[in-house]
């Protein structure tokens, strides 16, 4: 179920950077029914086909090279859906082996709902709030998808950790054990990290936040709405709009925008402002748990990994603005996020794992001393070191 999960996290990436190239190359529409496309499994090439679909669609005559970007993305998308079936069904089905099976089984809903987006950004003629929803979506995907994959991989390293301390005593000898043998003394550094995780997890909420930031900018056309550095064109302030910025006008069809001039203009300046305290704050959060004590290597290369990221995503959001929204640049300014995401969440993971399972590894490591006076002791830690996966 690992290898699965690895790829469908894999597949799940490839998903999201079509879906952005889909959007870039205005081939949302590409084909305007859903799940077909013109009523076909794949896209009408022939004469006949392509008279048909022009008849039965004379508003949105067939493209071709758009239809094919809106159909590869459908086709990924659905071999991913098939994948986290698989996934939670495998997961459920091994539940009582302590398995994680809640997860698996929230992937399944979340996808099956993207899916239901998919169709509706068709149906709907692009709807702002649609497109958006179906970005934030992909993203919900790939980190669930990710977190289940650290799961497993960490389920696997403390099956192994606990059958090597079981045989090895000496390092059993090394850990500070409290008086009652009831488990570990927290040491201070272990507290310093749990108050990092609070930290974390309001970075995870400050980062969302910013990526439906960016989707709102980008489902409504707003990306070219102010090209000058650092704000705005002059006399921004007068064209802020708030309440339109950030309401759906009526409209037949979404494609290309419905909003005015200054809401647009307010949306992308929100979304410049967003970058600002995201930046500050991820910076902090990184550069703090880099300097920290106590931290564990792993957790200062992720830090490391995510701060870089950090840089490359503000100078891919700032080279969108310069160079006018180069296509490359844009699908990389939506990979950098999800890749931006994902390091987030590995750090998130690092230190709920140093401060909670820190002491849940140590007393199974007690547990494991016991083995010269109980012959129960083994089970018994096997079972709490991976407690923490039983859905
Ligand atoms: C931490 C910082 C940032 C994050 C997490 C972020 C995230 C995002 C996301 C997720 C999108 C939607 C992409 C899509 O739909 O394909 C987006 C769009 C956009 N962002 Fe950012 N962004 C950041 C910083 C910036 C900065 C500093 C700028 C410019 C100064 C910028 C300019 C834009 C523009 C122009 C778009 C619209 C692109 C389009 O229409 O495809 N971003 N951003």
């Amino acid at each position: 179920m690992k290898k699965l999960t690895l790829f469908s996290l894999f597949l799940a990436a490839v998903v999201i950077i079509l879906g952005a190239y889909t959007r870039l190359t205005d081939a949302g529409l590409g084909c305007p029914d859903w799940p077909g496309c013109y009523g076909n499994l794949t896209v009408p090439l022939s004469d006949d086909k392509v008279n048909a679909a022009n008849a039965a669609y004379p508003e949105r005559p067939v493209e071709a090279f758009k239809a094919w970007n809106e159909m590869i993305h459908r086709y990924f998308a659905g071999t991913l859906g098939l994948c986290i079936a698989a996934i939670a069904f495998i997961a459920f089905r091994q539940r009582k082996q302590g398995t994680p099976f809640k997860l698996p089984l929230l992937l399944l809903g979340l996808v099956t709902f993207q899916a239901a987006l998919g169709m509706w950004t068709v149906t709907l003629n692009l709807l702002p709030v649609v497109v958006m929803g179906h970005l934030l979506g992909g993203f919900s995907v790939l980190s669930c998808l990710f977190l289940l994959y650290l799961r497993l991989r960490e389920a696997d390293t403390s099956t192994n950790s606990v059958s090597q301390n079981s045989v090895s005593q000496n390092s059993v000898s090394q850990e500070p054990v409290s008086k009652d043998s009831a488990g570990p003394v927290a040491s201070p550094s272990v507290a310093g990290l749990s108050r990092m995780k609070t930290f974390a997890l309001f970075g995870v909420g400050v980062l969302v936040i910013q990526i439906a930031l960016g989707g709102w900018t980008s489902a409504n056309y707003a990306a070219l709405a102010c090209t000058d550095m650092p704000i705005c064109e002059e006399g921004w302030q007068s064209r802020l709009d708030f309440a339109g910025a950030f309401s759906v006008p009526e409209a037949e069809n979404y494609e290309f925008g419905a909003h005015d001039y200054g809401e647009r203009a307010t949306m992308h300046i929100v979304h410049r402002a967003g970058a600002l305290i995201t930046f500050s704050y991820l910076l902090a959060l990184g550069l703090t748990l880099f300097f920290k004590q106590g931290a564990s290597l792993q957790l200062k290369r992720v830090s490391a990994i995510m701060i870089g990221c950090l840089f490359a995503q503000v100078a891919l959001g700032v080279s969108n603005v310069v160079f006018a929204l180069p296509l490359a640049v844009a699908v990389l300014h939506n990979a950098f996020a999800a890749i931006l995401l994902l390091s987030l969440l590995w750090i998130v993971f690092s230190l709920i794992k140093h401060t909670s399972t820190a002491p849940t590894y140590d007393s199974s490591v007690n547990a494991a001393r016991h083995t010269t006076l109980s012959s129960h002791a083994l089970p018994q830690a096997l079972s709490k070191a991976t407690g923490g996966l039983h859905g």
